[in-house]
């Protein structure tokens, strides 16, 4: 075999390596970043701040909270409830109605209170209840 045709050779096994090196670093680097990195989230372990000014009267703030849906309903009287969106039936996200100050389930039409209580439908309790904090206008969540 003369010098240029292993040089060809050489080169086409080169390319074959470094192709073979790239599709196995595309395969594996999704795999390492999944199983061996925790996923990290800006509220991980942490709380959330609404201001309440925010919020009207009679309204719902929709969040995210540790990686998960959550809402910050402040009731027409003023009161307030921070709860998860999450519903316990099959985990759909509810939605916040208005006009009726309650939350729908559009999966199942479940029905929650602006508390959270189950009115109707399939949800098997209540929406999961999430602590705060109120002070100089600012509503701390977590
Ligand atoms: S998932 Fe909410 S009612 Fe079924």
């Amino acid at each position: 075999m003369d010098d240029s045709k292993r040089k060809f050779i050489n080169i086409c096994l080169g390319g074959v390596a470094a192709l073979a090196a790239t599709a196995f670093a595309a395969v594996t680097y999704p795999l390492f970043r999944y199983y061996l990195v925790p996923p990290t989230d800006k509220n991980s372990g942490g709380k959330t701040s609404v201001p309440l000014n925010e919020i009207a009267l009679g309204d719902a703030k929709f969040f995210e909270f540790n990686g998960v849906a959550a809402v910050l309903v402040r009731k027409q009287d003023g009161s307030l409830a921070a709860l998860s969106a999450v519903c316990p039936h099959l985990g759909c996200i509810v939605q916040w109605e208005k006009d009726r100050q309650d939350f729908l389930c559009p999966c199942h039409a479940g029905y929650f209170t602006a508390d959270g209580a189950v009115i109707s439908g399939p949800p098997p309790r209540a929406l999961a209840k999430i602590p705060y904090t109120l002070a100089n206008g600012v509503v701390t969540i977590g």
